[in-house]
């Protein structure tokens, strides 16, 4: 079957089983957040339980990392070389025990290119074993070309907004774990910028990156294993123009206007925020000289 027969569509089923039938190197890049072996039992405070419709999220912690694992190396096989794929997940404690994302992360193929920090503002559970850890983390996991593990720079305009994101959980959704919107934004147009291709979300829920793929004038995949959440989605799909406006407003945010070297020159400040203007301000300048 040729690639383009798989673009533009939602598959309702496991994810590792639905990928394994897809053909090497065609996707340009991906984003999920996957069900995290959160177990369940934990009681969330100040936010409902995350429960899905359609699967448990209770493996022992072992074949959850396996499972991980193959998923995310089937991705690599997809995914074109030179390509990117952004793994939301966070820091999890069992009995004491850290589960951290990189434990699983350095066994698959991907180059682990970049940690960021995902400023959420609010989290679940507050209890007083450990701070409240309201961040979670993603990694930008990059297939290298040519052998070369590096990969191209990022135009200033994206890599100016830093490696800390800071961004509310959404609120209208009926998912109980979707992405807010601005997320899958800024992760696609950082990448993609203004060229077109092939967006993938293995796990993909109510369709949040998907939305966002569309808006933004990619073709999309997802899969997701409830066909509630893939009916939705299609729904949502349908009405992508309603939601546009945050889309455009995480675009702005993507802008320079003088390099760092322009402020140097004219000895301004060349920081991220100025301490002059206690309200944070983004100060427009790039990291290196192109006014992109
Ligand atoms: C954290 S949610 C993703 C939410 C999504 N980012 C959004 O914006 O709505 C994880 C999703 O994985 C799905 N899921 C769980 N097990 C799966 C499996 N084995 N294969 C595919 N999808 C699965 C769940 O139904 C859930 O929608």
């Amino acid at each position: 079957m040729i690639s383009s027969n798989y673009l533009n569509k939602i598959f309702c089923g496991d994810a590792l089983k639905i990928l394994k039938n897809l053909p090497d190197n065609f996707v340009d890049m991906g984003i999920t957040s996957p069900p995290y072996n959160k177990g369940e039992n934990k009681r969330g405070w100040l936010v409902k339980n995350v429960k899905y419709s359609a699967s448990s999220d209770k493996l022992p912690e072992k074949d959850y990392q396996n499972l991980q694992i193959k998923v995310l190396n089937e991705l690599f096989r997809i995914i074109k070389e030179g390509g990117s794929f952004f793994y939301n997940h966070k820091l999890r404690w069992e009995k004491g025990e850290l589960y951290h994302p990189i434990d699983w992360l350095r066994k698959t193929k991907w180059i682990i290119r970049q940690e960021i920090i995902w400023d959420r503002m609010i989290a679940a559970n507050i209890r007083g074993w450990r701070f409240w850890q309201v961040e979670e983390r993603i990694y930008w996991l990059y297939k290298p070309k040519n052998k070369n593990l590096i990969g191209e720079e990022l135009k200033s305009k994206h890599a100016l907004l830093t490696s800390i994101w800071r961004f509310s959980p959404e609120k209208n959704n009926s998912h109980p774990a979707p992405f807010p919107i601005e997320l899958p934004t800024r992760v696609i147009y950082s990448i993609m910028d203004d060229n077109k291709g092939t967006i993938i979300d293995p796990y993909c829920g109510s369709g949040t990156t998907l939305v966002v793929a569309k808006i933004l004038g990619h073709n999309f995949i997802g899969i997701d294993i409830s066909q509630e959440y893939v009916n939705n989605s299609y729904q949502r799909l349908k009405n992508f123009e309603n939601e546009k406006i945050k889309v455009i407003e995480e675009l702005q945010k993507h802008v320079v206007n003088k390099t760092f070297q322009d402020r140097k020159k004219n000895n301004k400040f060349t920081g991220r925020f100025s301490n002059q203007n206690k309200k944070q301000k983004f100060i427009e300048v790039s990291l290196f000289d192109n006014k992109d």
